[in-house]
């Protein structure tokens, strides 16, 4: 029998992340409203592990930090000052090893163990459940996720044996010619067997051109034990993509979008723009809503049926009501109750709170402010608490705005 429930992901994020010159940790630049660790987590999450760890080092603090944020259930491990991919995968089970610790100090976390990056934001937790069950179908030592690049440049490259099962991975840096031109790359995420595993960390050498502990030997090792690998090949590359780059981060954010986008017409939404509309990955949309071109719908934003949004409108954590309208309206953590029509030109300031059938006029700004159901706010209002916090409250039919006749 197989058991699809890995024993354990381990996500590892110690790297430094030179190349995207930032004062900001790597893993904690986000793209469709979530850190790139934070889409690792998720989709490490998708397959249940019994244990999840994320493995740090750089800027060590910030990120254990953002890891309890996004699930504090995760494991923090620290990477000591031994380099190497290899090297982090052991440090991850040693964290995990310490928690399950038995009195006789034996090892309790046995069976499927899956290893990413944090930095690879668009992997599937599909992807993953896939993973494991070729793994645990196949009963491989090890299975390795790999893709054919067209530029396989920097990346790890597959070498099969005269049978066409994974032999081996050969790092660009200490590959041969020969070995350059194969196209077939290490996506760098993998299912291992514990016992495989745990074997063969024991015996990696820092013996390669980059002087590192690389958890790619693992697959030579076990394969020399006569263990079997199993290669599972990702059509869809975009995947197994990591950010590097400010370049790349652009590039996979516009693809997430692109995929985000996508879904919700899926549900039922109608799109105007696919180019222009920003959608993160954890808003929702109702059915038949239209979404104009130039808006931007992000953070925990949730959108009812038929409502109209846009164009040109920013709206962050909002809860809008089924066909409430919304113009070029600017509006963050407040609430738009159904059939209300707010805008062109509406600020909604955080606390804010529209009224069913309510209508707020251009060019007003509510913070923190309350409109009462059919409530009409007339144009040039500014509705909401003062400085010393008095809530002003729109109940009437009309609500004087700055200017108008007494
Ligand atoms: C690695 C693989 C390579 C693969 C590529 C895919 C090795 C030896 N090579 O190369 O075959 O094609 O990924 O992207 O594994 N990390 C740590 N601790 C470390 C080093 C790295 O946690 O000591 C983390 C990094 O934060 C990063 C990931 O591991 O998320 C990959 O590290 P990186 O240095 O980018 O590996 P590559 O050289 O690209
Ligand atoms: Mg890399």
């Amino acid at each position: 029998m197989t058991n699809s429930r890995p024993a354990a992901v381990i996500v590892l994020a110690a790297g430094e992340g030179t190349r995207m010159k930032s004062d900001l940790p790597k893993v904690l630049h986000t793209i469709g409203g979530r850190s790139l660790l934070g889409h690792a987590i998720a989709a490490a999450r998708a397959v249940d592990p019994l244990r999840l760890a994320v493995v740090v080092r750089h800027d060590r603090d910030r990120v254990a930090a953002h890891v309890v944020e996004c699930d504090p259930t995760c494991v923090i491990a620290d990477q000591d000052d031994i380099k190497g991919t290899g090297r982090a995968v052991e440090c991850g089970l040693e964290a995990l090893d310490a928690l399950d610790e038995t009195d006789s100090g034996e090892p309790e976390l046995a069976g499927t163990i899956v290893v990413t990056y944090g930095d690879v934001p668009l992997l599937a937790g599909d992807t993953l459940h896939a993973l494991v069950r070729t793994h645990e179908q196949g009963a491989y030592a090890v299975t390795v996720v790999t893709a054919y690049l067209p530029d396989p440049t920097g990346y790890g490259r597959v070498i099969r044996d005269s049978d066409g099962q994974v032999a081996r991975i050969v790092e660009q840096k200490d590959a041969s010619e020969a070995e350059r031109a194969i196209t077939e790359i290490n996506s760098g995420i993998y299912a291992f067997d514990s016992t495989v595993l745990r074997g063969a960390l024991r015996q990696l050498t820092s013996d390669n051109s980059q002087g590192e502990r690389y958890i790619t030997d693992v697959l030579g090792i076990a394969r020399t034990a006569g263990g079997s690998v199993g290669a599972f090949v990702l059509d869809d590359v975009w995947q197994c993509e990591g950010v590097n780059d400010k370049v790349q981060l652009a590039r996979l954010g516009a693809e997430l979008n692109r995929r985000t986008v996508e879904a919700v017409m899926r549900g039922g939404a109608i799109v105007i723009d696919p180019a222009t509309t920003w959608i993160d990955a954890d808003v929702s949309v109702g059915t038949d809503t239209v979404i104009h071109p130039n808006s931007q719908l992000l953070g925990a934003t949730t959108v009812g049926s038929r409502a109209s949004i846009g164009p040109d409108s920013t709206l962050r954590d909002m809860e809008v009501g089924d066909e409430a309208q919304l113009l070029r309206t600017h509006a963050e953590l407040s609430v738009v109750g159904p059939g209300a029509v707010v805008g062109p030109w509406v600020h909604l300031r955080p606390g804010s709170d529209v009224g069913a059938d309510a209508q707020v006029g251009s060019f007003s700004e509510l913070r923190n402010a309350e409109t009462a159901a059919g409530a009409v706010v007339p144009p040039l209002s500014v509705l909401g608490s003062t400085p010393t916090g008095t809530v002003v409250r729109a109940t009437g039919d009309a609500v004087p705005g700055p200017g108008s006749p007494s």
